[in-house]
């Protein structure tokens, strides 16, 4: 029998309060800036259904798993691996997980962070009134005016990076439970109004043929590859983010029940953003594959024509913000909780730390944008590099490790105990990560790698 272990990082107040972080975490830019964009790029509903897909088959188990990991082993995720591998006389390799799992948190937070600062600069537009009856060229160059200029966005990822540090360095339950509670209801209900104004806006038919008729000839290797990548991404999956949120989880709580919770939640998120965005687009022939702009483009001209344009324009980047707010959190979280429990650094110490780290690395994304634009390697700017580095190929990677250790390296025993299934869905789960799970991914991976 093993000992409870406890975090030192200190524990969620009820199963309630790590659904409602978990589904921060989860739902942010990924469903509504990047979501719309790449589906854009890659066709529509074939993709849309390759990623529905992968939340299901893929998604969900990992997240299953990193949950139970982070829980068994109740410390940052280099350190959970330590302890679980000793735990199942497997080797201390495993550790490596944790290990690119920082990496990976580094380099995520560094152009999330400059996103986010996009939404944070839309707010004051919105609501300085600059988007009242815009059009969709002027909404273009509006946005063009933005990416073209480092100063400005540099003094917005400079300041979304200080509330998040902030946040980060006020702990578990003062900073990142509080941040979270009212504000994921209220973007949901935006959404809806969203999509409210979308179906009235000509294009509402078009948006949804676009979004879920499946024709399979648009989609490519590639494209698939970006639909994998981005189950993980947008469930927060395979750097260690849901496993440190794992580890300040109660004894008591289902992970199964809490893993569905915020799968569905984040589904149903995406898909009502793309429900607004793309009859805007096709409305005011727009492009879809306008490319990591689309929303900044599209959104301005709806609420400059809506009545009260002002008001919800204005609430709807706020709300961006929050919900980019409460992800950016859990991405830096596993860094931080490290710096602690193994560098000796307070909590605050940890988070200037990483933050600063976090805030250097930026720069480059946000000069990708403009003064090294024409900077590219195999045919990408440093923002597009840095995107497909950990979203397709690092987090896949560890969603992968996270499914073998659970699904191989762990006793049956001790997984079936820490999930708390009857034996009929623990099987699903044991197939699901056994075979399924890294199956698709080593499949995916090879035919991406035999293109090249
Ligand atoms: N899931 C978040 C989003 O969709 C981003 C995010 C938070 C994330 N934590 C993560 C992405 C960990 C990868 C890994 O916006």
């Amino acid at each position: 029998m093993v000992e409870a272990r406890n975090s030192i990082h200190g524990q969620w107040s009820s199963r309630w309060a790590f659904v409602l972080a978990a589904t921060g975490s989860a739902v942010g830019l990924g469903n509504i800036w990047k979501f719309p964009y790449i589906t854009g790029e890659n066709g529509g509903g074939a993709f849309v259904l390759v990623y529905l897909l992968c939340i299901a088959v893929v998604g969900v188990p990992v997240m299953m798993s990193e949950i139970m990991l982070g829980r068994r082993g109740r410390q940052s995720p280099i350190n959970t691996m330590r302890t679980l591998a000793r735990e199942e006389g497997r080797s201390g390799g495993w550790q490596i997980l944790g290990f690119s799992g920082v990496l990976a948190g580094f380099l995520i937070l560094s152009f999330y962070s400059v996103i986010a600062g996009w939404a944070l600069s839309y707010v004051v537009s919105a609501v300085g009134g600059t988007f009242t009856a815009i059009t969709a060229e002027r909404s273009g160059e509006i946005f063009g005016e933005l990416v073209s200029n480092p100063g400005v966005q540099l003094f917005w990822h400079t300041l979304f990076m200080g509330i998040t540090m902030f946040v980060v360095a006020r702990g578990v339950r003062e900073g990142l439970e509080r941040a979270v509670r009212l504000l994921m209801p209220a973007l949901f209900v935006l959404l809806l109004v969203l999509v409210g104004y979308a179906m009235n806006s000509g294009g509402f038919m078009q948006g949804v043929h676009f979004l879920f008729d499946a024709d399979f000839s648009k989609i490519t290797t590639d494209g698939v590859l970006i639909a994998l990548g981005h189950a993980f991404f947008t469930l927060s999956l395979g750097m260690g983010a849901i496993m440190i949120y794992g580890s300040y989880l109660p004894e008591n709580v289902s992970i199964t029940q809490a893993t569905f919770t915020v799968a569905i939640a984040d589904t149903v998120v995406a898909l009502l953003a793309g429900m607004a965005i793309f009859p805007i687009v096709f409305a005011n022939s727009l492009e879809p594959g306008a490319g990591p702009g689309l929303i900044f483009q599209t959104l301005p001209v709806a609420f400059g024509a809506m009545p009260g344009g002002l008001f919800f324009g204005t609430l709807f980047f706020i709300l961006l913000v929050f919900a980019a707010w409460s992800s950016a959190i859990s991405i830096i979280e596993p860094v931080v909780a490290w710096l602690v429990e193994s560098r000796g650094m307070s909590r605050k110490r940890a988070s200037i730390v990483s933050g600063l780290i976090t805030w250097l690395l930026g720069i480059a994304t946000v000069l990708s944008f403009n003064l090294w634009s024409e900077l590219k390697l195999f045919d990408k700017t440093i923002f597009d590099l840095l995107d497909y580095l950990t979203t397709n190929i690092m987090l896949p990677l560890g969603g992968l490790m996270i499914a073998l250790f659970a699904g191989w390296a762990m006793k049956n025993s001790h997984s079936m105990g820490e999930l708390g299934l009857k034996r009929s869905g623990y099987k699903i789960w044991q197939i699901l990560v056994r075979y399924v799970t890294p199956v698709a991914i080593l499949v995916v991976f090879l035919n991406k790698i035999e293109l090249i």
